[in-house]
């Protein structure tokens, strides 16, 4: 088969190599080599220019090389074609390390202690939860959402999860749904968003979702930026101290070095690093899938168009 690679990764070279080794029985191409775009079958990206997408016309399946899939749903007329999407284990592993991360440097205050450190300030001690009495609520219940949530509930943390509809399945932990979003957003102490962009999700946390927060909590957001109203997060931060934002991701990456953000005290910025594409196992599961569809001739899509993830 005529797989074709685009992607913006910073080290997408280093991808393209290791994804040429394992599907060393079908030609890659990329916009380098001179290619009849009308002859691929398969287009493996992140990122892809729409007018790239457009001379692929004989394309049969489109496969994101991450997690999410709003790239790829930003193209006009994708939604004839399958979409398939990268579960990797390792992924959810790393977000899990970094949420622990931000809950912990929370919950044992550090970033008052780096701040007084600078200033050569020893702190008197302080409080200091301990897991049982802190409460996080993940929202984005998904492949990686649920494996966070069960993994910090494995540490002793109280752990709620928030949904738009009512859950099918059941859970080890309470998860509230629909109307019952202020007291999910009341109860936790941590909120953690890990929600895809779409329609429902754009500006899901605004100033009054904000506002019904503890007033000393933590928001972290590793899911996609546009759940976030930035200038409302802003306000908020500003006026609330004991409130703390940790972003992973943002509306326009690399947030530019003028945005507010990066001079706000009780804000952490981290490039978009919580999990970072594990070349070698995302590039295992691509292959298996890409396997499947070779085999079949047709692949079932990881989309759910009418939610869009
Ligand atoms: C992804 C990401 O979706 O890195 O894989 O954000």
């Amino acid at each position: 088969m005529n797989i074709f690679f685009y992607a913006t990764y910073s080290n997408h070279k280093e991808f393209l190599n290791t994804l040429k080794k394992k599907f060393r029985n079908d030609k890659i191409y990329t916009v380098n080599d001179n290619v009849d775009l009308s002859k691929i079958d398969v287009a493996m990206v992140w990122n892809l220019p729409e007018k790239i997408f457009n001379k692929l016309i004989n394309l049969k399946a489109i496969f994101s090389i991450g997690a999410g899939v709003d790239h790829v749903l930003k193209l006009s007329n994708v939604n004839k074609l399958p979409i398939i999407r990268v579960k990797d284990p390792n992924m959810r592993i790393r977000m899990y390390n970094h949420v622990l991360s931000q809950i912990l440097t929370f919950q044992l205050k550090l970033k008052i202690y780096y701040e007084a450190q600078r200033k050569r300030i020893w702190l008197n001690e302080r409080y200091t939860p301990l897991n049982n009495e802190i409460t996080v609520g993940i929202i984005g219940l998904g492949y990686i959402g649920n494996y966070v949530a069960l993994k910090i509930k494995k540490l002793g943390y109280q752990v709620i999860g928030f949904k738009r509809t009512k859950p099918t399945n059941s859970s080890s932990f309470l998860i509230y749904y629909n109307k019952s979003l202020n007291n999910f957003i009341k109860n936790s102490d941590v909120i953690v968003s890990i929600l895809p962009d779409t329609k429902n999700t754009k500006n899901f946390i605004n100033s009054k979702f904000l506002k019904k927060m503890k007033k000393n909590s933590l928001l972290i957001n590793i899911g996609r930026g546009s759940a976030v109203n930035e200038l409302d997060l802003i306000k908020y931060s500003k006026k609330n101290p004991n409130f703390y934002a940790s972003l992973d991701v943002f509306n326009k990456e690399p947030l530019p070095k003028n945005h507010k953000y990066w001079g706000i005290n009780n804000i952490t910025i981290t490039p978009h690093v919580a999990a970072i594409t594990d070349h070698d196992s995302s590039i295992n599961y691509l292959y298996k899938k890409f396997l499947i569809f070779k085999k079949n001739k047709k692949i079932k899509s990881d989309v759910n168009l009418k939610i869009g993830y």
